[in-house]
């Protein structure tokens, strides 16, 4: 490490016993947390020209590389995605020689692509996103969150953020591009990505968007399972109490990263108003949540709440599943970009708290402001103290 280099943040993720795939969009920080956690790992980077020609012109290779290597020991094969074919090679030696592996990669998209099989049940898998507030501690920085994310590249040259940011989404698409063979299809593809962008934390409608970027809807479809299957982005599916999701409205849309959606949007250069770093703040807490399902391995479904009398609530989180003689409990939060807290904001929480066929046990306010309050049964408090009880694992 040269002397400029910065200390290494511990992530929360737990490294599993058992050989898994490590999921993530690039630049999250995959290879430096595997580098850590399996110092004595056998490290085959597949972006290294020379072990991928080898191993590509012959998987049986990845024997005889680990050849003294003991029962148990482990081997990642980072970037896993540019030579599928080598599963089948990993699935025999993890039974042939009892060896553990780490498989890294951006996304099973690509995996799933090269006709290769996840290992059969065999590897269980994590994902690994942006940092944690939680795990950022005193040096966590809300506005500049706000603005740019939480990348660690970002973080490490925050005045840098608008062109780190560029060329992330850029090289992203790039190779997005190539792998999806949607070379003829650049312009149409940029158009939606910038449309995806601007309505990041929105209720997405595929016929509108196929409008706006004057693709056929199916295409529009093509494009969003290309971002979710990289996980850029996830699908928020709205809920309602008593009623099939199903049935309810559309989902909505939220970029994995404030700063990647702000990247992705076009807006870089523009200054953010209000009601962009509302949904900001949004993503964040959909971060967190995700991060906290994933290091907690709870898995919790998460929706937003949506009636048709248009009463709304960011997030729900269903605690213990519907049953035929139970019904779902819940934890809701709701999210506003505001230093001071509006008690008429409450309504929503407590319109859910009191609906049928769902009970509540918290009704959350998160904010932007430094107290917290008790309104009856909402709970408001500062994002920074909503991210605490999270990970503490006190919320759910
Ligand atoms: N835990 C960490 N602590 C400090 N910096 C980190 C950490 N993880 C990643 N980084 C920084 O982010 C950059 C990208 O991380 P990397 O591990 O290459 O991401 P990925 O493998 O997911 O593409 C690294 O070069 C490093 O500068
Ligand atoms: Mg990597």
């Amino acid at each position: 490490m040269s002397s400029t280099a910065k200390p290494y943040i511990p992530r929360l993720l737990q490294c599993p016993e058992i050989s898994f795939f490590l999921f993530g969009p690039r630049g999250t920080g995959k290879s430096t947390w595997l580098r850590h956690v399996l110092p004595d790992a056998l490290y085959l980077d597949l972006l290294d020209a020379s072990q991928f020609l080898e191993l590509s012109r012959d998987p049986h290779r990845l024997e005889a590389m680990a050849a003294d290597r003991s029962d148990g020991a482990w081997i990642v094969l980072d970037e896993i995605q540019k030579i599928p074919a080598l599963l089948d090679e990993v699935h025999r030696l993890t039974e042939s020689r009892n060896w553990r592996f780490a498989l890294c990669g951006s996304s099973a998209r690509k995996l799933r692509r090269g006709g290769a099989n996840l290992l059969a049940g065999r590897a269980i898998t994590v994902n690994m996103e942006s940092f944690s507030a939680a795990e950022l501690g005193k040096s966590f920085d809300l506005s500049l969150s706000l603005e740019w994310g939480l990348l660690p590249m970002v973080l490490r040259g925050p005045q840098q953020a608008p062109d780190i940011l560029a060329a992330y989404l850029d090289t992203h698409i790039r190779e997005e591009i190539r792998q999806e063979g949607l070379l003829r299809n650049v312009p149409p593809f940029m158009r939606f990505m910038s449309i995806a962008g601007q309505l990041n934390g929105q209720v997405v409608n595929m016929q509108n968007i196929a409008r706006d970027a004057a693709v056929a809807r199916s295409t529009v479809d093509t494009y969003f399972s290309i971002i979710v299957d990289t996980l850029l982005g996830h699908f928020l599916p709205a809920w309602r109490a008593g009623v099939k999701v199903r049935e309810a409205a559309h989902p909505k849309f939220y970029w994995f990263d404030p700063g990647v959606a702000r990247a992705a949007a076009g807006w870089l250069h523009d200054p953010v108003d209000r009601p962009w770093e509302g949904f900001s703040l949004e993503t964040l807490v959909y971060h967190e949540l995700r991060v906290y399902n994933e290091v907690s391995r709870k898995q919790r479904p998460l929706h937003y709440y949506r009636t048709p009398a248009g009463v709304e609530v960011d997030f729900v989180a269903e605690t213990s599943r519907r049953t035929t003689a139970r019904v779902p409990h819940i934890v809701a939060i709701e999210v506003k970009r505001a230093d001071k807290w509006n008690p008429a904001w409450n309504k929503p929480l407590i319109s859910l708290g009191t609906a049928d066929g769902v009970k509540a046990d918290r009704l959350i306010g998160v904010y932007t402001g430094e107290r917290s309050y008790r309104f009856g049964a909402v709970e408001v408090m500062p994002y920074e103290k909503f991210c605490d009880l999270l990970h503490k694992g006190d919320l759910f």
